[in-house]
């Protein structure tokens, strides 16, 4: 039986639809529905030209005012990836990976073509590093969604801000530009599983924001996955117990409880003068 859009629906979800049953797992929306982050590489290089299409292609989202302020680092030099690699060693996918990127927000442009032109750049901080993080993650999504449609894979990477001040040193990053998310690309050895996903009706609001049914959702949700794919070690057992039928919801929690990427708020605070 040919696959369909409800099938891909699924598989997401792990709820059974009618939803796009008449229609073939065809197109950019069977692409998205199966999507994957990989850190897993095959031997296959990345095509030049084809990357340079692909940054072409991230770089015609909608922008913010006409605005453009991001910026996208292409590390290729072996030294830099090395340090990438020091500097994030957990991470072996980063080193490994045939291309890294680092999508960055870029509050730096605007302002000069202000001094350039003789005005006063006059926004709010805060408003002024909203704005270049809002459309760095969106380059950084057409971005995977160009190269998806080409049979790349890629994983996002926001681990670059926890050393945040070392990898700005050594991408040479000015005042007002800063890492959003690094970016590893490459071709596929094997596909990992589709990570299941919150069901539209949890997500998607009609009308006003409304989460009356939380808990039941989060518990179906985490049952769902489970088992899909249990999570077989348990966070913090010392801290929290172990608990029974420990699922997505226990795991987030439990993972959210530290503070991350301390360093980064002073860096953004450091860059922007805030
Ligand atoms: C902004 C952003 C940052 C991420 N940072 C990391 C990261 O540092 N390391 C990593 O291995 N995956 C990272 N990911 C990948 C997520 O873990 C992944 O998207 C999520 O688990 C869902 O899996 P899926 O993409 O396969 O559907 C990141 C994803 C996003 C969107």
């Amino acid at each position: 039986m040919t696959e369909t859009l409800a099938d891909l629906y699924e598989a997401r979800f792990g709820e059974a639809t009618e939803l796009g049953r008449d229609r073939p797992a065809e197109g950019e929306i069977a692409r998205q529905l199966a999507h994957r982050s990989h850190r897993r590489w095959s031997d296959k290089s990345v095509d030049p030209d084809l990357l340079q299409l692909l940054f072409a292609a991230a770089l015609s989202i909608p922008t913010k005012s006409d605005l453009m302020q991001y910026a996208i680092l292409h590390v290729t030099e072996q030294a830099k990836k090395d340090r990438l690699a020091e500097l994030i060693p957990s991470m072996t996918w980063i080193a490994d990976a045939p291309e890294f990127l680092v999508f960055c927000g870029d509050g730096r442009r605007i302002r000069k073509v202000c001094e350039y032109r003789g005005t006063h750049f006059a926004h709010e901080e805060l408003d002024s590093f909203f704005n270049p993080t809002v459309d760095a993650a969106l380059a950084m999504s057409a971005f995977i969604r160009a190269a998806e449609a080409e049979g790349l894979v890629t994983c996002p990477i926001s681990a670059v801000r926890e050393p945040v001040e070392e990898i700005s040193a050594m991408l040479e990053l000015p005042e007002r530009v800063f890492p959003v998310a690094g970016l590893c690309i490459g071709y596929p050895d094997w596909e990992p599983w589709v990570s299941l996903r919150l069901p539209p009706r949890v997500m998607v609001h009609k009308d006003r924001y409304d989460d009356s049914n939380f808990e039941t959702e989060i518990d179906g949700y985490d049952e769902r996955r489970a088992k899909r794919n249990p999570i077989r070690r348990q966070r913090e057992v010392e801290k929290y117990g172990e608990r029974e039928g420990y699922g997505w919801s226990d795991d987030k929690s439990r993972q959210v409880s530290h503070l991350e990427r301390g360093g980064f708020v002073n860096y953004v605070n450091k860059s922007f003068g805030i």
